[in-house]
């Protein structure tokens, strides 16, 4: 597959003819060489059902192709065009109260209904064909930002249909799966797979847990389900071109590691700034690193940045602007975190529709400002570096677990209002990329062994293969971190009462639980050696079976009992953090755990100086990025050379991106 390394993701349609060959032009000039178009112009090319008029977008291809830029089409069927909605007004999706939604924006589908498929099918063949042996034509994204439908899932009949299908599959009788679903509770048992309904709101009161994470599985099996059936369409016709898709970093709607799995490489799109960001100066810095480590590790390898941030956001409300040097910094981080080809969002800035001010490389009026020119200096300094560099990604000794299932279910029962399963997840990473120790995400079905360091927070569902597979990290070498929420439940989301998994986990962590404390507005208090640090959220009540304590709690009745403990296991340990800590006690765990494995930091910079560094047979490169809006003073580790050969005294300026690069032997 041929590389590339800047690109913009470019709308033709909505601008006139004559200005196609200036835009093209332009873009080659300032470096761009991949440009994705058509994701959402349904209606122009199928204007009358089975009429295609592809005449207008072969022309704009050719157009970009005669500058040098190669192209990636996105089928558009997150807009189906008003006449397919006018006859097939059923395929409107319907939310959770039952309601539909209607044409007018974008997104007025449901991904599971037979007649839409239909509609897709004919389109989609059509458009597959006609640029099958097109040469600057180079790849596909299906749909786009999959999962970023309607705020919600889909709750019509035809989705209800499937779910009752996949229910059927999954539970075979309608006794397994009343058991498993505990519907002895409140008198919910069904006669048969046909009286199951999907969860409409509002039910007269909360709803069934398994229930509920059942339809979050389905829906993600779903939308899977939903490219397939197009990617399948897509390779048949063009076997040589690849398939990608936009994902939005931590987005759980579709179980992006199985979507993963149908793609040839992962895309992010990364919008820093948030979408309407008030304040420039929040710092971001870690969910940033985070969201594009796990779109790296939804295939373990490099990825695009398929829309990347090009200047200030906004639909309806804006963000701020970004300031001078920061949109190339956020691009830089994409690239640190292992994207090959940045592209950004988008060329220009539309005069019309919900997005005119999304802003673009390009402003309304077609003339290049500050955006162009900082985004141009960026692509002419990296070019180079981009096309020496592709496919190295980062080399993590430290895996954090994130399980979608996980997710779910902990959606579903929160436990604490202000606690989620990623935020969860962003205590343990923050606390890593303040030390700048790079991590990789793994999923539940990921080998383990290749780390040193696993991080398995709010493990809530757990099976017996889960635990053991846990247990035997640890037994190996590994040093296991496993918190509050482990282990609680089975795969339906019922509680274990007892049983082989509890015993496993006794075993595993050294400790019992003997109760808990929900911390409703109020935090708590860690004692840890004499330090004091605070807690917030849940307090476990632990006793000991096989493990020491390391922390002890320093509030309430419980004070002075263990809140942090360590197993030993075999070669390694099991650490279990009972509580959710506060950055000093979080920064503390991590030395604690990363200390004993041997990883250490790539290097110690100053709060807001990130570190990150992409690893080739013969090269490491290392970035510096400085996320903050003010000078800042860092060394280099040793052995290390500027890559663009200008001198290096400490000093990063205000969003300043340096590069470094050492030979390996
Ligand atoms: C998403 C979508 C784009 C665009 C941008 C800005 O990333 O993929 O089509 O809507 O948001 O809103
Ligand atoms: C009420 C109801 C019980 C139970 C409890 C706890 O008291 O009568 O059935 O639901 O609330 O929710």
């Amino acid at each position: 597959m041929k590389s590339y390394t800047f690109g913009t993701d470019y709308y033709p349609e909505h601008w006139p003819k004559e200005r196609w060959p200036e835009d093209a032009r332009m873009m080659r000039e300032m470096g761009i060489e991949i440009v994705r178009m058509a994701e959402f112009s349904w209606q122009k090319f199928e204007p009358r059902e089975g009429e295609f008029h592809f005449e207008d977008l072969d022309e704009a291809i050719e157009i970009l192709a005669s500058e040098g830029i190669d192209v990636i089409l996105g089928t558009p069927s997150a807009a189906p065009p008003k006449w397919i909605i006018d006859r097939n007004p059923e395929i409107q999706p319907m939310d959770q109260n039952g309601l539909r939604r209607y044409f007018g924006s974008r997104h007025h589908d449901c991904q599971s209904n037979p007649v839409y498929r239909e509609h897709i099918r004919r389109y989609v063949t059509a458009f597959a064909k006609h640029y099958a042996k097109n040469p600057h034509v180079v790849g596909w994204q299906v749909d786009n930002e999959l999962g970023n439908s309607h705020n919600d899932l889909c709750y019509c009949d035809s989705c209800q249909n499937r779910f009752r299908l996949w229910l059927r599959e999954k539970y075979e009788t309608i006794e397994r799966l009343n058991e498993a679903w505990g519907t002895a509770f409140w008198s919910q048992g069904y006669d048969d797979f046909e009286s199951v309904s999907v969860p409409k709101t509002p039910a007269a009161g909360g709803l069934n847990p398994s229930l509920a994470l059942d339809f979050k599985r389905f829906t993600s099996d779903l939308i899977c389900e939903f490219h397939a059936f197009q990617a399948e369409i897509l390779r048949k016709a063009a076997p040589d071109k690849f398939i990608t898709h936009n994902l939005m970093g931590f987005c759980s709607k579709p179980n992006y590691y199985e979507l993963g799995k149908q793609l040839d490489f992962a895309s992010q799109d990364q919008y820093p700034g948030g979408h309407f960001l008030a304040d420039p100066n929040a710092y971001h810095g870690d969910r940033n690193a985070a969201e594009l480590d796990f779109i790296r590790s939804v295939k373990h390898q490099s990825f695009w940045v398929m829309e990347q941030q090009s200047g200030i956001t906004g639909w309806e409300i804006l963000g701020r602007a970004p300031r001078p040097g920061q949109l190339g910094l956020w691009a830089m981080q994409s690239v640190a975190h292992g994207a090959d080809t940045i592209v950004f969002f988008r060329w220009r800035s539309c005069a019309m529709g919900t997005e005119q001010y999304w802003h673009g490389i390009l402003p309304h009026n077609g003339v290049p400002g500050r955006y162009y020119r900082e985004l141009s200096a960026l692509m002419r300094k990296y070019a180079p570096l981009l096309q020496e560099m592709h496919g190295p990604v980062p080399k993590a000794e430290v895996a954090i677990l994130r399980s979608i299932d996980q997710e779910y279910a902990i959606d579903i029962q929160p436990h604490h209002p202000d606690n989620s399963y990623i935020s969860e997840i962003m205590t343990y990473y923050s606390a890593l990329h303040r030390a700048n120790i790079p991590v990789d995400f793994v999923s539940d079905e990921d080998d383990f062994s290749a780390y040193k360091v696993l991080i398995a927070p709010k493990h809530f569902l757990m099976n017996e293969a889960q635990a053991e597979k846990l247990k035997s990290f640890a037994e190996n070498g590994g040093q296991l971190l496993l918190s509050w929420r482990s282990g609680i439940k089975d795969d339906t989301n019922l509680c274990h009462t007892g049983g082989v998994v509890p015993a496993i986990m006794e075993k595993l962590t050294g400790v019992k639980l003997l109760e808990y404390d929900c911390l409703r507005d109020t935090e708590g208090c860690v004692e840890w050696d004499g330090e004091q640090y605070s807690c917030l959220h849940w307090c476990d009540i632990l006793d000991l079976c096989g493990a020491e304590v390391l922390a002890e709690y320093g509030h309430e009745f419980y004070k002075g009992t263990p809140a942090i403990t360590r197993n030993t296991l075999g070669k390694g340990n099991c650490l279990y953090i009972g509580t959710t800590m506060d950055d000093r006690l979080s920064d503390r765990v991590v030395r604690e755990l990363c200390g004993p494995a041997g990883v250490s930091p790539l290097l110690e910079t100053p709060f807001g100086v990130e570190a990150a560094m992409r690893v080739s047979d013969n090269k490491e490169y290392l970035f510096l990025l400085n996320l903050l809006g003010e000078e800042q003073k860092t060394g280099i580790p040793a052995g290390f050379e500027p890559w663009d050969r200008e001198a290096f005294d400490g000093t990063l300026s205000p969003y300043d991106v340096r590069v470094f690069v050492k030979e390996l032997q």
